[in-house]
């Protein structure tokens, strides 16, 4: 059975679908068979999972199978959209739509996907349907990263209660804690009607290393939490956000500026990686990158000439000063 793992919280703007999104990319780079599903009408994850030409295909699709099943004809018809993880019994067999990357699949929203934002006015019984409409297909995954609206209505719920482990991502400045107990609450009501779902850790996003106020905050948070804070923080990275607009994670991004927010994002995910238990297969990777590392050194190295070693230039103007 796949791993569920969502980054969920009722505040909104706190970087949920930002960080599933490396999520979901850094699992991909463990070659690990990866589902995403979008379960936010906004969209946003689909979107940088996809491009929006393929979510408007996507919908002539879905409008096409309706049309189908009118007429009593559905034999290759599949349903590809999160909308249909809702339902009591799917109209036509669950088919996930891949992306650009191998092995990482999505079940997407629409843009402001108004079927799936009516799914809220449904009573909360459904939630429990994405559950078990995602079993019908997690044995060709590994892990599935679900992308859980803000707000406690019926498709939070429903994102929550699919997932196995989850992240809670928080803001400083935003009162944090609120958020952590309010989701310990919900945990522990579902705990209560027997579904476990394991709180693995807190992952502070925006950090602003030279705020006393949240330096104070993340030492408060320590002390409330103690191996439950993750060790990775995240800054405030303009870079995050164009990566996530061009598709693609931030440490694709080539500019030096990136480098910092890559590195951040990149040891979160890790530390999100192994406690979902997938230790050896984040070492296969670190090892590959290592190597990666030491080809690409050894090939600049091989393009400097034998005896010759690099002389630092001097100009009147900048005497006895390295352009280096
Ligand atoms: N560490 C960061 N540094 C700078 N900007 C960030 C960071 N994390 C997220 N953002 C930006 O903050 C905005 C909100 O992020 P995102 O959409 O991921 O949040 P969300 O919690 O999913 O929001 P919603 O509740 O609306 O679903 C985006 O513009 C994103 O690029
Ligand atoms: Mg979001």
């Amino acid at each position: 059975m796949a791993i569920y793992v969502s980054l969920p919280n009722q505040k909104g703007g706190v970087g949920k679908t930002t960080l599933d999104l490396h999520l979901a990319w850094r699992f991909q780079e463990l070659k690990l068979r990866v589902l995403a599903v979008d379960l936010d009408p906004q969209g946003n994850f689909s979107e940088s999972l996809l491009g929006v030409q393929v979510l408007d295909d996507l919908e002539v699709e879905d409008n096409a199978l309706y049309a189908k099943i009118e007429q009593g004809v559905v034999a290759g018809a599949y349903a590809r959209r999160s909308y249909h993880l809702l339902s009591a019994e799917l109209i036509a067999p669950l088919k996930a739509v891949p992306t650009r990357y191998e092995g990482l699949d999505v079940l997407p929203s629409l843009i402001d996907d108004t079927s799936l934002q009516a799914v809220n006015k449904q009573p909360v019984d459904d939630a429990v349907n994405v559950r078990k409409n995602l079993a019908l297909i997690d044995k060709d995954y590994d892990v599935v990263v679900i992308d859980v609206p803000p707000q406690k209505d019926t498709l939070h719920l429903a994102g929550v209660i699919a997932s196995n482990k989850i992240v809670l991502p928080v803001m400083m400045s935003a009162y944090p804690m609120r958020g952590i107990r309010a989701m310990m609450h919900t945990l522990e009501d579902l705990n209560e009607i027997g579904v476990h779902v394991e709180l693995i850790g807190v992952l502070v996003n925006i950090f602003n290393s030279r705020s006393s106020t949240h330096q104070e905050g993340i030492r408060l948070l320590h002390e409330k939490l103690g191996p439950l804070l993750l060790q990775h923080k995240i800054g405030y990275r303009t870079s995050l956000d164009t990566s996530v607009g061009d598709m693609h994670p931030v440490w694709k991004v080539s500019s030096g500026a990136a480098r910092d927010a890559a590195e951040q994002v990149r040891g979160a995910m890790d530390e999100i990686i192994a406690k979902c238990g997938f230790e050896r297969q984040l070492n296969e990777q670190l090892t590959r990158e290592l190597k990666q590392r030491q080809q690409r050194a050894n090939a600049r190295k091989a393009k400097v000439p034998k005896g010759k070693t690099k002389k630092a230039k001097t100009s009147p103007k900048t005497k006895g000063v390295s352009n280096e």
